[in-house]
């Protein structure tokens, strides 16, 4: 299996457009060892043309650009993307959906509860009726696996994970599981194993199994700090209470990777506030010692 990182930046981006924290602030500047990250998405392969999107996020169209395999030009109008599948309904992760409105009814894998956003608080799924279309095949929660048409023998299963609803979902507070999901994917013919979870809020004994397994584990970076946003002075929200485990400190992600132990292990969805995105910091050189690398665009996995 291949995959491509797209976005590894969390909602907003790096630098973020309004943002003068330290980071956005030094990388315009010019005086910050590290690059700027696209939103949330990466694609996955089996090997062949076709890919699937892990999340769809507002940036999109600049990832596609990056990544000419994504147009092989096969016809007049042609695209790579043989699906899309989302972890949760948050807002970096859909929105780049509209962006692909004027190709055939876009291939979506979500759980029914996603759908459910996608089609009230949020109805992107509903405005892209009005265009392209949408063609849904509901992602199950019970541990059974599904394949994206081009992407054989690649089989995805959903793990329920603890995290955050959107602010638009009349779960916010209280999300249920199929809300927020990691993805395990297979490939039979190396036997590679991917585990992808982009939002992770809390590890229980399931996602510990996962981690274990997992050649590849990606996941979740948002936050170093439990209160980055409020010591970086631009939120009032502790990351636990967006859905976010941070990295540093006793049961955090670091801790996690350490002791559960995948070959690689990769964070992803990185805030803009987050020191690890800093090439130079004593926070980066920790997670080198660890054996944690830390996602960029264009990154490129093969397992
Ligand atoms: C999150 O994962 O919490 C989001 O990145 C928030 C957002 O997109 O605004
Ligand atoms: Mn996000
Ligand atoms: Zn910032």
């Amino acid at each position: 299996m291949r995959i491509r990182i797209l976005g590894a930046g969390a909602g907003g981006g790096f630098p973020q457009w309004n943002c003068n924290c330290d980071n956005c602030h030094r990388f315009r500047q010019g005086r910050f060892s590290g690059q700027t990250r696209t939103q949330s998405s990466i694609a996955v392969s089996a090997g062949g043309p076709e890919w699937a999107l892990f999340n769809c996020s507002p940036d999109i169209r600049t990832q596609i650009q990056a990544m000419p395999e994504l147009q092989p030009a096969r016809g007049l109008r042609d695209t790579a993307i043989a699906g899309v599948v989302l972890v949760d309904a948050q807002i970096d992760h859909t929105t780049g959906l509209l962006t692909l409105r004027e190709g055939d009814p876009v291939r979506l894998y979500c759980t029914e509860l996603v759908y459910e956003d996608l089609t009230t608080g949020y109805p992107v799924v509903n405005i892209l009726g009005h265009y392209g279309g949408v063609d849904w095949h509901e992602v199950a929660i019970d541990g059974s696996s599904f394949t994206i048409p081009g992407l054989e023998p690649l089989t995805m299963t959903a793990i329920p994970l603890a995290s955050e609803a959107p602010p638009y979902s009349p779960r916010r507070g209280r999300a249920q599981p199929g809300d927020n999901i990691g993805l395990r994917v297979e490939d039979p013919d190396t036997g590679g194993r991917l585990f992808y979870a982009p939002g992770l809020g809390e590890i229980g004994p399931r996602v510990e199994e996962e981690l274990a397994a997992a050649d590849c584990a990606m996941v979740d970076g948002s936050f170093w700090r439990d209160d980055e946003l409020t010591q970086a002075g631009v939120g009032a929200k502790r990351a636990s209470e967006i859905g976010h485990l941070p990295q540093s400190g006793p049961g955090g992600m670091v801790e996690v990777l350490g002791r559960t132990d995948p070959a690689r292990k990769v964070l992803i969805h990185i805030n803009n506030t987050n020191p690890i995105l800093d090439e130079a910091s004593a926070e980066r050189r920790e997670l080198e010692a660890a054996g944690v690398e830390v996602a960029y665009d264009g990154m490129a996995i093969a397992i």
